[in-house]
C-alpha cells in the first residue's frame, strides 16, 4: 500500500524550508524505489516545529520536526516511513500535548487533510453543515446561528446571527456575502492558516450564509501579502464549482451561489468593513459613513453580510451539530471557541483553538511556554495594533469579550503579542500613534491630524520636555480621538497609548535619551 507522507505547503512551513524538504523526500522515494507519496497539507499550527512532517502508519500519523532537507536521508535510513524512532520523532501527532489540549471545531481539519481534495474534505465531515442547511428554511438556518451565540471574530464581536437576520429581512433582487480576510492585525494568522489548510470550509460557510439570507454571490477579500492563500482558495473555488458545490444549483438544490476572490489593496484600513466595500468596488479604501449599515446598503448598494473569515468558517460546524452544541463551549456571552494566535516574544508560537474562558496567562504559559528570550514577560498586546498593553498582573484575565472590555482592552481577532522586559512602552505608544498616522484614511480630522500631533507629543515626553504638561495634552488628544473619530482606527488608537501610560508610567518618566550626534 502506498505510504502517505504529509509535508505542509502552508506559508509558515514554506518560510522555513518545507519546499526543500518536500524535494528531498521525493528524491529519496525515487532513489529507494519506494511506494510512497507526498501530500501537501496545511499547518497544524505548531510553528516552532515547522516543517512538521507526518507519516501515516497503521498506528496513526507519526510526526517528525522540525525537519530540514539535510535530515531527510537520515529519516529514511531510520525507517521513518514505518514511524520508527529518530531524534526528530515527536510520536503520534494527535498526542502532542499542545494539540491534544485544544478544542478544535473550526480548525478540526487544518493540517489533517489535503486542502485541495474535496474527497478528503467530505471524508472528514465536510459539507455536512450545508447538507443540513439545505433541509432547513432560511429562517431556521439563521436561528441556529443566533442560538450558537457566535460573535464576529473580526474584532467588534457583533452577534453573527443578528447580522444575518437583518440581511434576510431585506427585500432586494440582489444580496451579497463579503468575507473579510484582510487579516491586518499584528500577530494574527488564523485566516491565512485556514485559507491554505482548509479552504472548502470557507466556501461551505459562505454558501450556508448565502442560502440563509438569499444572497447569490460572495466575494472574499484577501490581503495582498497572502499569495499562497489567494492561489489555494482560487483553486478550491474552481474545484467546488466543477463538482457542483458552487454555481447555478448548489449541491443539486436548485439554489444558486457563487464566489469570487479579490486581493486587498495593502492598507490596514481596507480591513474595516466599509473601506473594504469601497476597495471591493474598485475604489480607494476610505471609510463610509454609517448608517446605513452594510446589512441594508452594502456592496454595490445592496444588502450585504460582511463577516470575518473565521465567523463564516464557524457556520458549517454550527449547522452540522446545531447551535446548542456550539453554544455549550465558552463562558458568559463569549460562546464557542476562539482561535488564539500566539506571537511575538514567545517560545511556542502558533494556533491554539480553545473555548473562551481560558486565561491570558494560561494561553501564554501553558501553551506558549513563556517568552522565547527566557527573560521575564513584561507586556502583552491582545487584539492587534489597536489593542491595549496589559502588564503581567493582568494575565489572570479570561479570554472573553466582556472581561477584556472591563479592563479597557479587547480581544479583537485573537492575536496575542508577547514582550519581555526589554520593551519600552513609551516607544510602543509612539508606534501606535505613528501607525495610525500612516494608516489613517484621512477622512476625519481627529484621526488624520490627531495621530500626527500624538507622535509629536510623545516625542516631547520621551525627550523629557515639560512632561507633566505633555502627558495632560496626550490625555486630551486621546479623548478627542476616541470621541470624535469617524471609525475605530482613530477611535481605538488611544487604547494602546493610554494603556501604556496607565500600566507602565515609569517608561514615560525615564531620563531623556541623549540626542544622536550630528552627522559631519
Ligand atoms: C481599522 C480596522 C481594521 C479592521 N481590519 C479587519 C480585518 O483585517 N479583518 C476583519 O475581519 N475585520 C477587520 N475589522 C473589523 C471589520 O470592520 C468588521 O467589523 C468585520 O469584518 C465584521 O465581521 P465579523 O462580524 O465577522 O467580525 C477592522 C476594523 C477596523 C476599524
Ligand atoms: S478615524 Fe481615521 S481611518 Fe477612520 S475615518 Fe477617520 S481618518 Fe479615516
Amino acid at each position: 500500500m502506498t505510504v502517505r507522507i504529509y509535508v505542509p505547503g502552508d506559508a509558515s512551513a514554506l518560510s522555513v524550508g518545507a519546499q526543500e524538504v518536500d524535494e528531498a523526500i521525493l528524491r529519496e522515494i525515487a532513489a529507494r524505489q519506494l511506494d510512497a507519496k507526498v501530500i501537501r497539507n496545511g499547518s497544524r499550527g505548531l510553528f516552532w516545529l515547522e516543517p512538521l512532517v507526518e507519516v501515516a502508519t497503521p498506528a496513526g500519523r507519526i510526526a517528525y520536526g522540525p525537519v530540514s532537507a539535510e535530515d531527510v536521508p537520515g529519516l529514511f535510513a531510520a525507517g521513518f516511513l514505518d514511524g520508527k524512532p529518530h531524534p526528530l520523532c515527536l510520536g503520534p501527532t494527535e498526542e502532542i500535548s499542545y494539540l491534544k489540549r485544544q478544542e478544535r471545531l473550526t480548525f478540526a481539519r487544518c493540517g489533517v487533510i489535503d486542502p485541495l481534495s474535496l474527497e478528503d474534505y467530505r471524508a472528514h465531515g465536510g459539507y455536512r453543515g450545508l447538507e443540513r442547511a439545505l433541509s432547513l428554511t432560511p429562517e431556521q438556518i439563521v436561528e441556529e446561528v443566533v442560538t450558537s451565540g457566535l460573535r464576529g471574530r473580526g474584532g467588534a464581536g457583533f452577534p453573527t446571527g443578528i447580522k444575518w437576520r437583518t440581511v434576510l429581512q431585506q427585500s432586494a433582487a440582489q444580496k451579497y456575502i463579503a468575507c473579510n480576510a484582510d487579516e491586518g492585525d499584528s500577530g494574527t494568522f488564523a485566516d491565512r492558516m485556514l485559507l491554505e489548510g482548509d479552504p472548502f470550509l470557507l466556501i461551505e460557510g459562505m454558501t450556508i450564509a448565502g442560502i440563509a439570507v438569499g444572497a447569490t454571490m460572495g466575494y472574499v477579500y484577501i490581503r495582498s501579502e497572502y499569495p499562497h492563500a489567494f492561489r489555494t482558495l482560487r483553486r478550491a473555488i474552481a474545484i467546488a464549482r466543477a463538482e457542483g458545490y458552487l454555481g447555478a444549483s448548489v449541491a443539486g438544490s436548485g439554489k444558486p451561489f457563487d464566489i469570487d476572490v479579490r486581493l486587498g489593496a495593502g492598507a490596514y484600513i481596507c480591513g474595516e468593513e466599509t473601506s473594504m466595500l469601497e476597495s471591493l468596488e474598485g475604489k480607494r479604501g476610505v471609510i463610509r459613513f454609517k448608517p446605513p449599515v452594510p446589512a441594508i446598503t452594502g456592496l454595490f448598494g445592496k444588502p450585504t453580510v460582511i463577516n470575518n473569515m473565521l465567523s463564516l468558517a464557524s457556520a458549517p460546524v454550527i449547522l452540522e451539530k446545531g447551535g446548542a452544541f456550539y453554544r455549550d463551549f465558552g463562558t458568559g456571552r463569549s460562546r464557542g471557541t476562539l482561535p488564539i494566535q500566539l506571537a511575538g516574544n514567545i517560545k511556542y508560537g502558533g494556533l491554539v483553538e480553545k473555548a473562551f474562558g481560558l486565561t491570558l496567562g494560561e494561553a501564554i504559559h501553558d501553551f506558549g511556554g513563556g517568552t522565547a528570550s527566557g527573560r521575564p514577560l513584561r507586556a502583552v498586546q491582545v487584539g492587534g495594533p489597536l489593542g491595549a498593553y496589559f502588564p503581567a498582573s493582568l494575565l489572570g484575565t479570561p479570554l472573553d469579550y466582556e472581561a477584556f472590555a472591563a479592563r479597557k482592552g479587547m480581544l479583537g481577532h485573537g492575536g496575542i503579542v508577547v514582550f519581555d522586559d526589554t520593551v519600552d512602552l513609551a516607544r510602543q505608544a509612539r508606534f501606535a500613534m505613528e501607525f495610525c498616522a500612516i494608516e489613517s484614511c484621512g477622512k476625519c480630522t481627529p484621526c488624520r491630524i490627531g495621530s500626527t500631533r500624538g507622535v509629536e507629543v510623545i516625542d516631547k515626553i520621551i525627550a523629557g520636555k515639560e512632561r507633566a504638561k505633555n502627558l495632560t495634552l496626550l490625555d486630551d488628544l486621546c479623548e478627542l480621538m476616541q470621541d470624535g473619530s469617524l471609525c475605530a482606527l482613530g477611535g481605538l488608537t488611544p487604547n494602546p497609548v493610554l494603556s501604556a501610560v496607565r500600566h507602565f508610567p515609569e517608561d514615560f518618566d525615564r531620563p531623556a535619551e541623549p540626542k544622536p550626534a550630528a552627522a559631519d
